[in-house]
């Protein structure tokens, strides 16, 4: 039987392959808005920062003398990109970098704050002038919540219930210590992470071991002054799926969050370039990318278990491509780019996202700035939004809204690797306003769908869509053609009694609004 499908698989891609066989395929979408109750949290849309290659150093902050335009050495030309994609939370220092990191390195006057070496990611010497107060200083700029990751791997519990201290507390020595580097007032931190990839690069740790440590550094992350710490436990990467069981077990409600790593990546020897790939490679990814699914269900499945009032929330605080490094590119640096097929692997994994939104509370792409599916992209002073940032941008209509239970069938489906990939994907909420947002993605690289979409109770008198697509599936943005991938407006989209009926080109996103 695995043959016969392989089989067809290998068929369907042929004759997709072949020049004049387009085809003009047919998919339905059925509502079920009376089913809605679920909120698509708006932390899903989260973000990473970390101390690698230029994410921070140059792609974030340049430092108040730069010549590149800067608020307070913040860069503009990225502050203005981020504001407008509405980021609900960053997360920051790491990452691996994390459970390295000791906070008072990187506090009071930077030209004497010591340098360490960034043993993680290329070895790169860390001047530390990107500290506690220019992250949290970013977040207030940016309206988003800091998501701070806590040393567990090489720091003391006593370093991480200072740090907690010293960002949050009105009074007392730490609070006296901020006072004198120029923060009167603390911040707000509600996400905290005890800890980063425990099992790897944060200390090679076992899970039973690990689950006894959260729970002592835990106990000392304290709540000052009405400040409310959310403590999030390190989780599991992809399909370890005793670590989840041994903390649901162990640590239980002492977390608010259990994080998960998911990257899609098909070998991790052999990662593949970013911009130069073959139709069967991209059905690939977009194979392994839906085989998210499978592994939040697996993850899930074992929370329920112990949490069936699902208390503890799912947090995948790292996802997205990870390919070669760019050619040219320094060594552990993780610069890459970014075509049309990152975008479609953002659009498929934040529907699947939404699906589960009654687990899954926070999600961050990894990461904002130069660093594997990033948002932006710098050199000096040009940057680029990367078709991924565009996908950011076309579903925040989701942040917060509520999600739509829907039926997706189409004829189409890709078989590579036993991965079976329908070519149509989809989600939908309804925003504070009634306003009803639905993002379906056409991932056939020859064929256009039509698309009916049976509405049910929605009503809704006009119709408004966006669209991103592109000539080639490997197009990418350059510092030389920044808008070669760019969303346009989409009007081939129609209200006929109840149905909309949509046509999507081959390999599209579009997000449409009925209002
Ligand atoms: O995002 C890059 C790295 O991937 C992070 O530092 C680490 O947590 C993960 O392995």
């Amino acid at each position: 039987m695995k043959t016969y499908i392989l089989k067809l698989g290998a068929l369907a891609l042929m004759l997709a392959a072949l020049p004049g066989l387009r085809a003009q395929e047919k998919a339905t979408v059925t509502l079920h808005a009376d089913q809605g109750k679920n909120i698509i949290s708006r932390h899903i849309y989260g973000q990473f920062a970390e101390h690698l290659g230029t994410c921070i150093y140059g792609g974030l902050w340049v430092g108040e003398d730069s010549d590149i335009p800067n608020t307070q050495g913040y860069r503009n030309d990225v502050l203005g990109a981020l504001k407008e994609l509405s980021i609900p939370n960053l997360r920051w220092p790491g990452g691996c970098f994390a459970d390295e990191y000791h906070w008072m390195d990187g506090i009071g006057p930077r030209d004497q704050r010591p340098r360490m070496v960034n043993n993680n990611w290329g070895g790169t010497v860390e001047d530390n002038s990107f500290g506690t107060h220019e992250f949290l200083n970013l977040c207030e700029l940016l309206g988003c919540e800091p998501y701070v990751s806590g040393n567990v791997g090489s720091g003391t519990v006593e370093e991480m219930a200072k740090w907690v201290e010293y960002m949050t507390a009105e009074d007392g020595p730490m609070a006296k210590l901020r006072k004198q580097n120029g923060r009167e007032k603390p911040w707000k931190v509600k996400f905290f992470g005890v800890g980063n990839e425990s099992w790897g690069c944060g200390g090679s740790m076992r899970p039973e071991f690990y689950a006894d440590l959260y729970r002592r550094y835990s106990t000392y992350c304290r709540n000052y002054n009405g400040n409310q710490l959310f403590k999030i436990a390190s989780g599991a990467s992809d399909y370890d799926y005793n670590w989840t069981e041994v903390l649901m077990q162990r640590v239980g409600n002492r977390m608010n969050g259990l994080s998960l790593h998911y990257y899609t990546v098909m070998d991790w020897n052999q990662k593949g370039s970013a911009t130069d790939f073959d139709a069967a490679e991209y059905y690939r990814t977009l194979g392994k990318c839906l085989e998210i699914e499978q592994v939040l269900q697996r993850h899930i499945g074992i929370m329920d278990k112990y949490d069936p009032d699902r208390n503890v929330a799912l947090m995948v605080d790292e996802w997205g491509t990870w390919w070669d490094q760019e050619p040219g590119t320094i060594p552990g640096h993780l610069f890459q780019q970014n075509t049309l097929r990152d975008a479609m692997v953002a659009a498929l994994t934040l529907n699947v996202f939404h699906k589960y939104t009654d687990r899954i509370q926070m999600a961050n792409i990894a990461q904002i700035a130069n660093v594997l599916q990033s948002m932006i992209l710098t050199k000096d002073d040009r940057m680029v939004l990367t078709p991924t940032y565009h996908v950011f941008h076309m579903y925040k209509v989701h942040q917060d809204a509520t999600y739509i239970p829907l039926d997706v069938q189409c004829e189409r489906r890709v078989v590579r690797d036993d991965r079976i990939v329908p070519t149509l994907s989809a989600t939908a909420s309804r925003d504070d306003e009634g306003t009803v947002h639905i993002s379906l993605a056409n991932i056939d690289l020859e064929n256009t769908c039509d698309v009916e979409i049976a509405l049910g109770d929605v009503k809704g008198k006009s119709v408004s869509g966006i669209i991103l697509t592109t000539r080639n599936i490997d197009d990418h943005n350059t510092f030389e053609q920044p808008d070669k991938v760019k969303p346009a407006d989409f009007s081939d989209a129609r209200l006929v009694k109840g149905t909309l009926k949509v046509t999507l080109p081959a390999k599209s996103i579009v997000t449409l609004s009925i209002r």
